[in-house]
């Protein structure tokens, strides 16, 4: 050991998360099993990325197969899986062409670039400002935290990259305040995930839609948590009847391989010419075969009528425990990203759900955060409002 080096120190990992006391080691399905064998039903997902559940089978064995043949291959040759998942992606959104790179952060940071690059050889070279909203979450790295809407986020990180403006979510009248003269773009997630659970209002939305076709900014919709069919749709701008220009995905796309998507309509895409944005990762044989048979089994499969089928089912359900209990306020959301917003604590619901086997989130202070994979049953949603009597009740 390095004299330096305290013999107190005991953790080789950055303290950046709060981690929940259980090792999770094994997975299948809507449960994982902790190192001491306890059985949890994950109403989580990974934090709404194992839309299919735990190691789903369609994925699991196009992604054996690859790995008998290539792991990694460099953007500077063709690969096969990318164009195939970029085709898929464009067959079934608005989009023309794609861009992969490895998560979420990294897709709005793609975004952003393409965004400004787009202004930029328009000759609208001072246009570089992207508008996002309050409460918003778009990543953790320098530029995505700076378009996050959220001062907790940010904290610390100062001095943030200049060329982001924070509108109130929501908020008809403060749109008359959306285009200056140097605004480029808008970054916009349709229903606020880690803000806490808030889908957007239609009629805001239709007028964001409305300017951007006016001022030909750039309507960018952050879908890493809604898209993959969270929301009941494969990805919620279908549920609000618009066409953005730009959307990222992450999370569900890839069923827990590390991979993010820029899907962009051409006239927008065609900004990004040959080194002009790149990732020596991006879009892997492995993650796109991943990514393949993720979305290919969500769009030949009725996975998505189901899962609203269930989304109806436990929100009903849930519904009982809102109306029973006073600690409880509200339920939001759409499909299967459900929050409850509740009077107390959120986090105190989420630690006396692990305590009888269930794993939730948080969504802010106040909201609890309910994330079934979208493969879920009826059986599995009793199982879990049983346990979740001991919680709520
Ligand atoms: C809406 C949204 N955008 C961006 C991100 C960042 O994604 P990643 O953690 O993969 O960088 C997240 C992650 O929670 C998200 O929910």
């Amino acid at each position: 050991m390095s004299e330096n080096k305290s013999a107190m120190t005991t953790e080789p990992i950055m303290q950046t998360y709060n981690r929940f006391p259980i090792t999770i080691t094994k997975g299948k399905g809507s449960y994982v099993w902790d190192d001491k064998g306890e059985k949890y039903l994950d109403y989580s997902s990974g934090i709404a990325t194992c839309n299919l559940g735990h190691v789903p089978d369609v994925v699991k064995q196009s992604v054996e197969e690859q790995l008998q043949n290539l792991w990694h291959c460099s953007n500077l040759y063709h690969i096969p899986q990318q164009q195939s998942l970029a085709q898929l992606l464009v067959d079934h959104s608005f989009g023309d062409q794609v861009f992969f790179c490895n998560s979420g952060a990294e897709a709005n940071e793609a975004a952003i670039k393409l965004a400004r690059k787009y202004a930029s050889n328009q000759n609208k070279k001072e246009a570089f400002e992207v508008v996002t909203f309050t409460n918003s979450f778009h990543g953790r790295t320098l530029a995505t935290l700076s378009a996050t809407g959220q001062e907790k986020i940010q904290h610390g990180f100062d001095p943030l990259m200049p060329g982001f403006r924070y509108l109130p979510f929501n908020d008809h009248e403060a749109l008359d305040q959306l285009v200056q003269s140097n605004t480029c773009a808008v970054l916009l997630e349709l229903v606020q995930g880690e803000g806490g659970v808030i889908p957007a209002d239609q009629e805001w939305v239709n007028k964001i839609v409305e300017i951007c076709k006016q001022h030909n900014l750039v309507l960018m919709v952050d879908e890493i948590q809604t898209g993959m069919g969270r929301t009941g749709s494969l990805f919620a701008y279908e549920q609000y009847g618009i066409e953005p220009d730009v959307m990222t995905l992450a999370k569900g796309l890839g069923s827990g391989f590390p991979i993010g998507a820029v899907v962009a309509k051409e006239h927008v895409a065609k900004a990004f010419g040959p080194g002009t944005h790149g990732s020596t990762f991006g879009g892997n044989p492995v993650v796109t075969t991943a990514g393949y048979a993720t979305l290919n089994h969500m769009v030949t499969s009725d996975i998505l009528p189901k899962a609203n089928e269930l989304s109806s089912y436990i929100v009903e359900k849930l519904q009982q425990f809102v109306d029973r209990n006073d600690d409880l306020l509200s339920i939001r959301g759409k499909g299967l990203l459900i929050g409850i917003e509740v009077k107390g604590k959120a986090i105190e619901y989420v630690e006396k759900a692990r305590e009888n086997h269930v794993l939730i989130l948080v969504a802010g202070p106040n909201v609890v955060r309910i994330l079934p994979p979208l493969t879920t049953t009826k059986q599995e949603i009793d199982h879990f409002i049983e346990k979740m009597e001991k919680v709520f009740n």
